[in-house]
């Protein structure tokens, strides 16, 4: 993902105060990016690299433990957060059809966001509001019985027009045998 203007500077200012607080050892990777991150709200390349470098390890070693643990974020968080339960409950009802409609309103998959950083789009686990199922939670409200048309209403009522793109296949879809 593109920085956004002043945001390279954000970074090399975050890593360097991070830096601060710790050894240049391998043993502060782990610790240095969650600084890092509760600073910037994720962890961008950019930061990755800065680390890999201070710490003279290979960027792609930074990168891998980066990835590997799903405590790190590495898309940076919409100003809008859409999450979606996949609980069972939400599940057996629908989830995964809401989950798929917002990546194709929003062209995006889970743990991403759009390139002008407007939303962010994440599955997670039961929300407590099963009787509500299927459920999604944006910027904290919590949305229940959620079909495809109220994605699009949620959508919408942000100002987001639905893509051609993704009426073109739900169209086709339902004309499918
Ligand atoms: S499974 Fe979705 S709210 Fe419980």
């Amino acid at each position: 993902m593109s920085l956004i203007e002043g945001e390279e500077e954000l970074i090399r200012n975050g890593v360097a105060e991070a830096l601060l607080d710790h050894d240049r050892a391998r043993e502060s990777l782990i610790p240095l990016l969650l600084k890092v991150q509760g600073k910037l709200g994720y962890l961008p390349a950019l930061a990755m690299e800065l680390i890999a470098e201070a710490l003279q390890i290979p960027a792609v070693d930074v990168y891998g433990l980066a990835t590997f643990y799903n405590r790190f974020r590495l898309n940076p968080p919409g100003k809008h957060q859409i999450q979606v339960c996949m609980g069972t409950a939400c599940y057996m009802v629908g989830g995964d059809i809401a989950l798929d409609c917002f990546e194709r309103r929003l062209e995006i998959g889970e743990d991403e966001t759009t390139p002008d950083r407007e939303f962010s789009l994440e599955r997670v686990a039961c929300v407590g509001c099963c009787t509500m199922a299927p459920v999604v939670v944006v910027d904290e409200l919590v949305e229940g019985h959620v079909t495809p048309t109220r994605v699009d209403g949620i959508l919408l009522s942000f100002g987001r027009e639905i893509p051609k793109s993704a009426e073109k296949t739900e169209q086709e879809g339902e004309n499918s045998p």
